[in-house]
Formats: C-alpha cells, sequence, structure tokens
C-alpha cells in the first residue's frame, strides 16, 4: 500500500477568490490543512469567512484560484461530490428538519456513506453518543435548545464520515458554559482523530485551540500564526479586536 506523503497537505487553498458584482468577498487567500489539525479562522463580520467556507465546500463557485483535497483539485465538484471526498460542514444560519427527530436528522448526512435505514440509524446512534445527544434521539429536533441544535449541526457533519470538518460559528449565542461544552467536544473529536477548521469569534476559545489561527479582514489573509502571536499583532488588534469593540 502507497502512503500519502506525510507532508501532503489534506486540504490546499491557493489564490482564491471571490467577487460578488463590485466586491471582493475573499481576495486570493492561500494557506493549508494538515490531516489532524485543529485550524481557527477569524476576522470581523462581514470579512468573507463564509463565502470562504463555501467556496471550499461548493456552495460558491470561485472567481480565481484553486482548493485542493490531498493535493488533487476540486474547486469546480458539486458540493455533493466534496462531501463524499470528505468535506463536512456545519452552516451558519443552522437548519434542522424541524419535524424530524433528531436521530433522523444525523440520518440525513450518514446516508452518505450508509445506504440502508439500519445502516444510517446505526451510524447516527454512533454520532449523537459522540455529541452527546444520545438521550435526545427520538424528540423532534424543533424542541431542541439552541445548544443541542448547534451539537445536532456537528452530528450532521460527522455522520458524513468527513475527513475534515468545517464549524462556521457553532458557538454563537451560547452562554458560557455551553460554549466550554461544544469547545471541550471539539478538542476531544480532534484528538480522535477529526480534522478541524473553525470559524470562531470567541477569542478565549480561538486561545485555547490555538494552534493556528489565520486571521480574514476585507476578504484577505491578514495573519496567521499561533493563537498567541496572531492575538499580539498590532494590525490584528485594529482590525479584529479594535473594531469589535468599537
Ligand atoms: N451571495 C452573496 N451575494 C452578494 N454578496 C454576498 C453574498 N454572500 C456574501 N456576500 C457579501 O460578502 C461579504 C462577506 O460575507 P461573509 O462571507 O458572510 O462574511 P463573514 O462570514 O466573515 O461575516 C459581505 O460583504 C457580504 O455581504
Ligand atoms: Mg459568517
Amino acid at each position: 500500500m502507497t502512503e500519502p506523503l506525510q507532508t501532503q497537505p489534506l486540504l490546499s487553498v491557493r489564490g482564491l477568490s471571490k467577487r460578488f458584482g463590485g466586491l471582493v468577498a475573499v481576495n486570493d487567500v492561500s494557506f493549508d490543512v494538515q490531516q489532524g489539525d485543529l485550524v481557527s479562522i477569524i476576522g470581523p463580520n462581514g470579512a468573507g469567512k463564509t463565502t470562504l467556507f463555501n467556496l471550499l465546500t461548493g456552495q460558491l463557485a470561485p472567481s480565481a484560484g484553486h482548493v485542493l483535497f490531498e493535493g488533487k483539485g476540486i474547486g469546480t465538484l458539486s458540493p455533493d461530490r466534496r462531501a463524499r471526498l470528505g468535506l463536512g460542514r456545519t452552516f451558519q444560519i443552522s437548519q434542522p428538519l424541524v419535524s424530524l427527530s433528531v436521530i433522523e436528522n444525523a440520518m440525513v448526512g450518514a446516508f452518505l456513506h450508509h445506504p440502508g435505514l439500519a445502516a444510517a440509524a446505526r451510524r447516527a446512534d454512533e454520532v449523537l453518543h459522540l455529541v452527546g445527544l444520545s438521550d435526545r434521539a427520538g424528540v423532534r429536533a424543533g424542541t431542541l435548545t439552541l445548544s443541542e441544535r448547534r451539537r445536532l449541526e456537528v452530528a450532521r457533519a460527522l455522520a458524513t464520515d468527513p475527513r475534515i470538518v468545517l464549524l462556521d460559528e457553532v458557538m454563537a449565542g451560547l452562554n458560557p458554559t455551553e460554549v466550554v461544552e461544544i469547545a471541550d467536544l471539539v478538542e476531544r473529536l480532534n484528538r480522535e482523530g477529526y480534522t478541524f477548521l473553525v470559524i470562531e469569534h470567541n477569542l478565549k476559545v480561538v486561545r485555547r485551540f490555538s494552534r493556528r489561527v489565520i486571521v480574514i479582514e476585507r476578504g484577505a489573509k491578514l495573519a496567521e500564526g499561533s493563537a498567541d502571536d496572531v492575538l499580539r499583532d498590532p494590525r490584528v488588534v485594529e482590525a479584529y479586536i479594535g473594531r469589535k469593540r468599537a
């Protein structure tokens, strides 16, 4: 069996841009994510973070640049093809199927690689266990609390057996206890081998994940490095923290 080189990134972004009419929402962004990474993306509202995710998972087509998955260009593949390859994600505006049960929602993700009701139900059961929602499996998704809904979003992404999981502000609007619960969950899943790329506004969480932070401002990459270095960078303080407190 031929092993891929250790240095081959799982995901590479090269010169990625997206224009909406006159607005350059994503501007020449490049970075790599290695297998096993937990990378945070921060930046002010409107910086282009969600648009970047949409370019990675195929909801949007890039105006320029490349997305490589294990060295192969995937920039023209449909969202479904990319999901099959292993790009799993949550959406900033979560849309659980409210009239379906929690386990049925997780099964929607599980069907991607586990066709058949029994196999999908088994996988859904596993991921609900992973995110701590087993005891809610039978209730309608519309009755979940916000924090439970976010964990269901993560479960739906995990159910697709992703090689990398993209989380778009899954902690927004949660209270500090709930934030810690989800941060614990992400760290645990990362230790168990899941690779994460996480858009996150909570700087405490970003510091905690810490290994690598990418700062996006006005569509462009402003800085990249450890949380300590990046959050001390005067340009970042000016662009992100300064404005956020203003
Ligand atoms: N489909 C779209 N059509 C036109 N403009 C868009 C679209 N999606 C996002 N934008 C604009 O692109 C910019 C970046 O938005 P977004 O990626 O959602 O930022 P963030 O997630 O960092 O808050 C914003 O100015 C937003 O209004
Ligand atoms: Mg966003």
